[in-house]
């Protein structure tokens, strides 16, 4: 049995590391640049570990050099989204990649994303919002340029501030001027952390970042009161356990934190993180959850609903959504 069909909601999706691997080789094949190191022999992505995994998502990333490549490049990775059953989805988007993180150049690139999105919206009908996230490992002075750029064009499309990148560089606190100048102008907060870090570092992105959602967090499960907080205080965990799983941040399916965290109170959500990086779809995750922990439909209900109520849209959209759900 498959999941492809049933309707989905993911919050976690890195934009370029949704990009199908063939879609930047054609890219790099276009402007002639040369990063047949990043694939192997079958055209996959190819590294060895997380810290070479951002070397070679930034390495893919300098096929993407304008606003054209990027309405392309929302329209390719919507239709593997549409294609695996998601109906709404958000996407982080970083201004490092679009342009260099001047807010002019930023705009440009925003414009045609949200084309693309409304194109999508329109054809596959699936709706898309947009996180703009700094990388942490390009420190806090460049993480303020990202909040800079997201303050600027909050609106309808761009919802949330987030960070991703090399969550073992600094501490979250280094963070908190951008988070709090992108909360200042109306952004939702989510943020990386518990992926690589441990409970010390959800416990201190919860009091110093505040966030709404965080990015992983599962190894929030080693602190039991520290888990405790996070389901009192209702924080929603975007949980990505093919990403988990391939990237040896878990042993396997089986160990996976995804249901005791649930068990235990916390509102968990799923997502595929970077898909094709992963070898993973929101299928897959979904196939892989009902084989693992034998959830049904009622549970994918469940986290549906959760990640519609966690969702960085409007009343309108979540209302349109939940209909879509349900009708399904
Ligand atoms: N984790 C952290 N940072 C990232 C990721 C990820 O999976 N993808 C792109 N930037
Ligand atoms: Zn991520």
């Amino acid at each position: 049995m498959s999941y492809k069909s049933f309707p989905k909601v993911e919050l976690h999706l890195h934009l370029e590391g949704g990009a199908p691997p063939a879609f930047i080789a054609g890219l790099a094949r276009e402007k002639h640049i040369d990063i047949a190191k990043i694939f192997d022999e079958r055209g996959n992505y190819i590294y060895r570990d997380f810290d070479h995994f951002l070397k070679v998502y930034e390495a893919a990333c300098t096929t993407l050099q304008g606003p054209e490549d990027f309405r392309r490049l929302v329209l390719a990775v919507l239709e593997e989204s549409a294609e695996n059953g998601v109906v709404y989805s958000e996407t982080f988007l970083s201004p490092e990649f679009c342009g260099g993180g001047d807010v002019a150049a930023w705009s440009d690139y925003l414009a045609a994303i949200t084309d693309a999105a409304d194109e999508a919206q329109r054809k596959m009908d699936i709706t898309l919002k947009g996180i703009i996230t700094c990388i942490r490992h390009f420190g806090p002075e460049q993480a303020k340029t990202a909040a800079r750029c997201a303050a600027e064009t909050k609106g309808d499309f761009i919802t949330g501030f987030g960070m991703a990148g090399a969550e073992l560089v600094g501490r979250p606190g280094d963070y908190a001027y951008s988070f709090d100048m992108a909360r200042e102008a109306g952004l939702r907060i989510t943020c990386h952390a518990g992926e690589w870090g441990g409970p010390e570092m959800v416990a201190d992105t919860i009091r110093d970042i505040r966030p709404e959602r965080i990015g992983h967090g599962i190894n929030a499960y080693k602190d039991l009161a520290l888990v405790d907080r996070i389901a009192e205080q209702g924080i929603v965990l975007e949980v990505c356990p093919g990403s988990n799983v391939f990237l040896n941040a878990v042993k396997s399916w089986k160990d996976h934190p995804i249901s005791p965290l649930m068990e235990r109170g916390v509102k968990v959500t799923v997502s595929t993180d970077d898909p094709p990086f992963f070898r993973t779809t929101m299928t897959k995750e979904f196939d892989m959850l009902h084989r693992t922990f034998d959830w049904d439909d009622g549970v994918f209900r469940t986290l549906n609903k959760t990640a519609l109520d966690a969702a960085f849209c409007d009343a309108a959209t979540k209302k349109r959504i939940a209909e879509l759900l349900e009708a399904a």
